[in-house]
């Protein structure tokens, strides 16, 4: 063997012997660096005669060849090694239990609010939405409550920081009821529509709760009648139910924007309360003077408005005693609804 064979050979065994790409960089260098050995070969072709230098050139030359082939093996073996290291490390487990996701469901009372969308829709009424934070004419002054009229304190308001552009306090509105003007005023007769939303009040209770929902309902046409205000209602509260089996009085009351007004209760069928009243909504043919503030003429149009509890809706149905039940976030009763 000679020694640029044996040169070769240990170039190979060296890069072999390189446990990293560190290690390999470093080989390298010993061979083919600057004052590698076959740089320095290379350097002392220039002392020979032209035959030789040709002949001694060609051999340096393949060595040369064969050790960074051997280099670049090793480069790639290497780096492959170092890949599967990572590939190895970051593997999934395929055979690992999943972590799952903890099955939701549907609160109660947006059940409700979604089955009672669905039963009016059905029946040809617009689903409208409004804002939350409303103004004392909206809440209350187009509803035929002026300002010091006592009827304003059946409803305990909070108040907001802020005026409307009147200057009086913004509010958190006390009922869906302002949603009547508001879509009343921007839409052509007939109007057959539900607002469902948040309201608030000063109240809490086992049938009361600051926050709570209504869902109101308005036809304003040629010939609405209170009549049609029992027939719709009391075909809603079938439909709601799933029975015909339902105890359900309209009981003579009082509300600033409707005369004649009502109040409907509908008596427990299962659960601790069987067979109490419970009242669910307010109802009554809309006032003149609202009809009026609707932008309309109270001699041509006429029509009936009801604004129905969610929460009481939903204790009807399932018997649930006790309202703040909804909104304690317990998951061993909400989990009973679906
Ligand atoms: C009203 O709010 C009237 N705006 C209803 C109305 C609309 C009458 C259109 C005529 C025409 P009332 O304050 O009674 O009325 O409330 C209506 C229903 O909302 C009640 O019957 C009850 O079901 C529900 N409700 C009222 N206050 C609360 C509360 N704090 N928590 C839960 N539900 C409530
Ligand atoms: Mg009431």
């Amino acid at each position: 063997m000679n020694s640029l064979e044996q040169l070769t050979t240990a170039a190979q065994a060296d890069f072999l012997a390189a446990a990293d790409a560190a290690a390999l960089e470093n080989a390298k260098a010993r061979y083919l660096g600057k004052t590698g050995q076959i740089t320095e070969l290379m350097k002392g072709l220039g002392k020979l005669e032209p035959e030789e230098k040709k002949a001694q050139g060609a051999l340096i030359n393949a060595a040369k060849q064969q050790i960074e082939a051997a280099l670049t093996a090793r480069r790639d073996a290497l780096a492959d090694a170092q890949l599967q290291l990572r590939l190895n490390a970051e593997a999934i487990d395929v055979t690992l239990p999943g972590r799952g996701r903890a099955p939701g469901g549907i609160h109660p009372v947006m059940r409700t609010w979604e089955r009672v969308e669905a039963i009016f829709r059905s029946i040809g009424f617009d689903v409208a939405a409004g804002p939350e934070i409303e103004t004392d004419w909206t809440n209350f002054t187009a509803l035929n409550s002026p300002e010091n009229h006592p009827a304003r304190s059946m409803q305990d308001t909070f108040y907001i920081d802020g005026n409307d552009s009147t200057g009086k306090p913004l509010l958190l509105r006390t009922h869906t009821s302002p949603m009547q003007v508001r879509y009343a005023r921007s839409h052509q007769p007939p109007i057959k529509v539900i607002a469902p939303g948040r309201t608030y009040r000063v109240d809490s209770d086992a049938t009361h709760s600051p926050m709570f929902h209504q869902v109101e309902g308005l036809w304003i046409a040629k010939d609405i009648s209170f009549a049609d205000l029992k027939g719709v209602y009391l075909n809603f509260v079938k439909a709601f139910f799933e029975t015909d089996d339902l105890q359900v009085r309209f009981r003579p009351s009082y509300f600033p924007f409707t005369e004649p007004s009502a109040e409907i209760d509908i008596a427990f069928g299962s659960g601790p309360l069987k067979g109490r009243w419970l009242e669910v909504s307010g109802s009554g043919q809309v006032h003149p003077t609202v009809v009026r503030n609707f932008g309309l003429d109270p001699e041509e149009y006429i029509g009936f408005a009801f604004g129905s509890g969610l929460e009481r809706l939903t204790m009807l149905r399932y018997g649930v005693n006790d309202l703040r039940l909804f909104y304690e976030g317990d998951l061993r009763f909400l989990k009973q609804f679906n």
